[in-house]
């Protein structure tokens, strides 16, 4: 005869299920590892002393949104089978923008620009991307980016100092940022994935790549004084107008890596002479509106890949995709703090 289970037993069954569910919670959360990494504490890092520009991106808060194609010429089927590279002409959503959490912060004084690319295919693929001017990143892990937003923003005088001794790797994007060109135009910016992913070809052949969007306009290099006297907006209006007068081109260019090249660390480049392909071009045709358009309620995650991409080695998009969730999730939370028009105080 079967024994009636007791009601203790049935009592302790589920106090020890709610305990088990209470401790993954408790993990996730990083309970148990105060010095984890986490996304709240990477998105926290990131909001300046004053505290974060509610309902903005909690990073590349200032920017202005696009809509355009991916022309692909086919060349990139060779290394995936992503549809994105076969041939043809497929709808994009873009935004430039500027490397700060200020979604006010004028033009002359952010050093970095970046883009977010979403190219979605007839096959109900995307491909998301957020690529930025630089040509190597400031440090190799995530853990080094959450010490670089500390001590750039710590009251220590010697906070910098103490980083760039500890993060000798910084010193390449330092070199950068003081000597490189600025630009006048986000139309004339080499924007850069860094961050390594995986091309899947047809045979399931693998190849370690990293890709950058090339400007089809010319530098007009220009300075942070000169970018200052055209006005705190001077960029977005810029490529207002010059979107409205001719569609805006970038050639997207693959980079192969060789056996034993750096696919793990951004802030390491690769020898200049690794092989090339350029599989197509983006065009910029329609500059849209920022505060209610459709750039709004993206998230341009660096994670979000068609079938024939994947990550790499490289710890930054699996971190990149839990902070940007996470300001995601705050920012379309704080919708009343960014009415969707100047004048509305409704969310
Ligand atoms: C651990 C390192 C990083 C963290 C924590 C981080 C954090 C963030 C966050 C929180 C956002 C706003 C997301 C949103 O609300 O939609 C963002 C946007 C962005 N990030 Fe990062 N980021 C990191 C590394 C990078 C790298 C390596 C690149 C480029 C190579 C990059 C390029 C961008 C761009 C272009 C945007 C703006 C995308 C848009 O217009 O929505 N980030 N980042």
């Amino acid at each position: 005869m079967p024994q009636p289970r007791s009601v203790f037993g049935s009592l302790v069954l589920i106090a020890v299920i709610i305990g088990a569910g209470a401790a993954a919670f408790a993990y996730t959360a990083g309970w148990f590892s105060p010095q984890r990494l986490t996304p709240d504490k990477l998105v926290a890092a990131l909001a300046p002393l004053t505290g974060p520009a509610l309902g903005h991106r909690r990073n590349h808060a200032k920017g202005i949104c696009f809509t355009g194609e991916f022309e692909a010429n086919g060349a990139g089927s060779e290394l995936s089978k992503a549809q994105v590279f076969a041939r043809g002409q497929y709808p994009v959503l873009g935004r430039f923008n500027l490397a700060t959490a200020d979604a006010n912060a004028p033009d002359a004084t952010v050093r970095v620009h970046g883009l977010g690319i979403r190219i979605a295919t007839p096959d109900g693929q995307e491909w998301r991307s957020a690529l930025i001017d630089p040509p190597v990143f400031a440090v190799s892990t995530p853990q080094g980016f959450y010490e670089l937003l500390l001590a750039s923003k710590s009251k220590d005088a010697n906070a910098m100092k103490n980083f760039i001794a500890a993060h000798p790797e910084f010193a390449a994007f330092g070199d950068w940022a003081k000597n490189a060109p600025w630009t006048d135009s986000y139309a004339e910016d080499r924007f850069n994935s860094l961050n390594s992913f995986v091309f899947v070809d047809n045979a399931g052949a693998e190849h370690v790549v990293r890709w950058s969007l090339l400007p089809a306009a010319q530098l007009v290099s220009t300075t942070p004084d000169d970018l200052a006297k055209r006005g705190p907006d001077y960029l977005e209006q810029e490529i207002a107008q010059r979107v409205a007068s001719a569609p805006q081109r970038w050639t997207l260019v693959v980079t192969i890596a060789n056996p034993g090249d750096p696919t793990a660390d951004p802030s390491k480049a690769w020898p200049a002479d690794r092989r090339t392909v350029e599989v197509g071009t983006l065009v910029a045709q329609k500059v849209e509106a920022e505060r209610d358009g459709p750039c709004r309620d993206i998230n341009f995650d660096p994670a979000v890949l068609p079938t024939g991409i994947q990550v790499s080695d490289d710890p930054f998009p699996a971190a990149r995709s839990a902070a940007y969730a996470r300001s995601y999730d705050l920012r379309t939370a704080e919708a009343k703090d960014y009415p969707r028009t100047a004048t509305s105080t409704k969310p």
